[in-house]
């Protein structure tokens, strides 16, 4: 298993980094925006909150277990910030993991989270040869229904009212994908991936 420092994961769009100082406002802009929270838990993040999240994620990698590491999600064309990739690798199994995406509000609906995503699904397949990636969302939360469903990801869990959230009772969809049905869909060999 190849677990050598992370660099950087580049799409046609996109680059997917470590965080840096530098992403101290666009990262409170999107995290405070109440359309950006209204299905995470967090509801805002104050300035002092927010550089110390982007201290901590600067000293993590990806592939450690039990951590949950935040890829910076950048616009190739510009070098703008624009959203961020979460990855956690279960504590007690190194082969499984749990992934989640937020984007500003002005890059949604570009395919944008969709393009970060299949970037970390590669490389947690490929790299960090993880056996499966699991999704959890808020069943109201449409576009990131969407989002999963059209990256291929099997609803697989639909939970009743097993979260207390924001004041009230919600249901969540958990959504699953195993290395070899991405690879599969990504049209790459598992073979050529095997341990
Ligand atoms: C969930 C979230 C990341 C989804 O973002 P998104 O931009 O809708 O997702 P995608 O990247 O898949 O983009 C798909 C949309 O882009 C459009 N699109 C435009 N150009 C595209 C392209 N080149 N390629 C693919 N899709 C493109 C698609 O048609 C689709 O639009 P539609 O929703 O109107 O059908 C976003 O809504 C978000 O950040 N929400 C707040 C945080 C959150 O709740 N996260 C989920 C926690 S699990």
């Amino acid at each position: 298993m190849d677990r050598s420092e992370f660099d950087i994961l580049k799409s046609k769009r996109l680059v997917l980094r470590h965080f840096r100082d530098s992403d101290l406002e666009p990262f409170l802009a999107h995290r405070n925006d109440p359309e950006v929270s209204r299905y995470q838990i967090w509801d805002s993040i104050d300035r002092q909150e927010a550089s110390d999240f982007i201290q901590e994620q600067m000293s993590r990698q990806p592939g450690v277990a039990g951590q949950g590491f935040q890829f910076a999600v950048e616009m190739n064309s510009t070098g703008e910030l624009i959203g961020d990739c979460y990855l956690k690798i279960k504590d007690e199994d190194w082969r499984q993991a749990e992934i989640g995406v937020t984007l500003a509000p002005e890059h949604q609906g570009a395919g944008f989270a969709a393009e970060a995503v299949s970037s970390v699904l590669d490389y947690v397949f490929t790299e960090l040869n993880l056996h499966r990636v699991v999704a959890v969302t808020d069943c109201e939360n449409d576009a990131s229904v969407a989002l999963l469903e059209r990256l291929g990801m099997r609803r697989e869990g639909h939970f009743i009212e097993n979260i207390w959230f924001k004041g009230r009772w919600g249901d969540e969809f958990q959504y699953a994908i195993l290395k070899d049905e991405w690879l599969a869909l990504r049209g790459l060999d598992s073979q050529a991936n095997a341990e």
